[in-house]
């Protein structure tokens, strides 16, 4: 006798937070009928089974939606960005958006009048994730942060229900993965002194046991296209280099991060393909921008990145970033090799059609070049610092012979 017959989307993982969401959506939101829709940003197998094994023993209707070019896409254009925030190369932050316009757009297709999350009110996704779904006109609902659930009601709540709660994913640490990154956080890590065991890592292993390893990477328009020589796809080209790094122990972050509440937390995470890449794009950047477009590109790339952090990619802001970005990404072809040794990523060689780089007038071997000779430096030297020396009494003001003999008015 339900007077409601409406349904509602869930953002499901099939952990306990969004397991306990589905009778909540039918209980204390009346809903109808509940669907569960699960993204593939690059999650590990077990998570898919899990979830799909949740669905199955709640009798939820289950969508899988494979977004990985999509995200890969991103995240190889986050490196035109040299995307970082505070040392995180925002691994879970560029997924956010790619699940929530996902989830989005079944939930639009199935008819849905709300969408929901099993986010709590102290995290980054909540806002992530709306940010995104209160653009569109379906109703956002966030069950776990309206009721005020802990996780110890949650076990309580899914125990006296018999909820299919005990899954792989219950460990020690809350782990979030992607192709990006794996991020590990929680339990014993929430102290700031905790030293982390070397069982955290899973896609890194501790630096040193193999032998040093030469990469090259190409670019074209700033977008990594190229492994050794090899096009290959983004997904694969991630993969790959995740692959290869991690043998080297290469892209661990242990940091306090500032979240957008406000809250500072302990994290750590893995991400091997993004320090290679950061690595290899800031080289070629190197070589090809000028040393002022690298400057103002800093800002930009700061921007960029705390916009992405936030889950506001679509904000006309980034448009306009973007619009920098794009600009001097025309430059940033060409190619760079990375030596992968001992935990770290260095770039070794560099090479661009486009470098801004005269080889023969920063020799030390040629006198003249285009024009320009070394002796013409010898007026800028003498200017240089002259401030500086005026300010500490080193010369007098009106002594400017000492410094270099000009032509002046005396009104001027
Ligand atoms: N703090 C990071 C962010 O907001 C990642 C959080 C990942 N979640 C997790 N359960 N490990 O982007």
């Amino acid at each position: 006798m339900s007077e409601n017959t409406e349904t509602v989307a869930l953002a499901f993982s099939g952990g306990l937070d969004t397991t306990v969401c589905v009778p909540l959506l039918e209980s204390e939101y009346d809903y109808d009928e509940v669907i569960g829709v699960t993204v593939d940003v690059g999650q590990p197998d077990e998570e898919f089974s899990e979830a799909r094994e949740t669905a199955d023993a709640l009798g939820l209707d289950h969508y899988v939606v494979d977004a990985r070019e999509e995200f890969a896409e991103l995240c190889l254009s986050a490196v035109r960005a040299n995307a970082d925030y505070q040392g995180y190369p925002l691994g879970t932050a560029l997924a956010r958006p790619v699940i929530a316009d996902a989830i989005l757009e079944v939930a639009q297709r199935e008819g849905c009048t709300a969408i929901a999350h099993g986010c709590t009110g102290k995290g980054n996704d909540q806002l992530r994730f709306e940010a995104v779904w209160r653009a569109s006109e379906l109703d956002v609902i966030a069950p776990v942060r309206e009721l005020g659930l802990t996780r110890e009601y949650e076990m309580e709540y899914a125990a006296e229900r018999d909820l299919p709660v005990e899954g792989g994913n219950e460990g020690a640490w809350s782990i979030d993965t992607n192709l990006w990154s794996r991020s590990i956080e929680g339990d014993d890590l929430e102290d700031p002194s905790y030293v982390p065991p070397e069982s955290i890592y899973e896609w890194t292993s501790s630096p040193g046991g193999v032998e040093t390893e030469l990469v090259e990477i190409g670019f074209e328009d700033g977008y990594a296209t190229s492994i050794d020589g090899e096009q290959i796809e983004p997904v694969a080209l991630i993969e790959t280099l995740n692959e290869l790094a991690g043998a080297h122990g290469i892209g661990r972050t242990d940091m306090m991060e500032d979240r957008m509440l406000g809250l500072k937390v302990r994290e750590n995470y893995e991400h091997p393909a993004a320090t290679v890449l950061g690595v290899a794009h800031e080289a070629l950047e190197g070589l090809v921008l000028t040393a002022n477009e690298r400057a103002t590109k800093t800002t930009i790339d700061q921007e960029w990145s705390e916009n992405a952090y936030q889950g506001l990619l679509s904000a006309p802001l980034v448009d306009a970033l973007e619009g920098f970005i794009d600009t001097t990404q025309t430059r940033v072809t060409g190619s760079v090799t990375v030596k992968l040794e001992g935990g770290h990523a260095r770039a070794v060689a560099r090479e661009s059609e486009y470098a801004v780089y005269s080889e023969s007038a920063a020799s030390f071997n040629t006198e003249t070049v285009d024009g320009i000779e070394q002796a013409d430096a010898t007026g800028v030297a003498k200017y240089h610092g002259y401030q500086d020396r005026l300010a500490r009494g080193a010369i007098a003001s009106d002594d400017q012979d000492a410094v270099v003999s000009p032509t002046h008015s005396d009104d001027d």
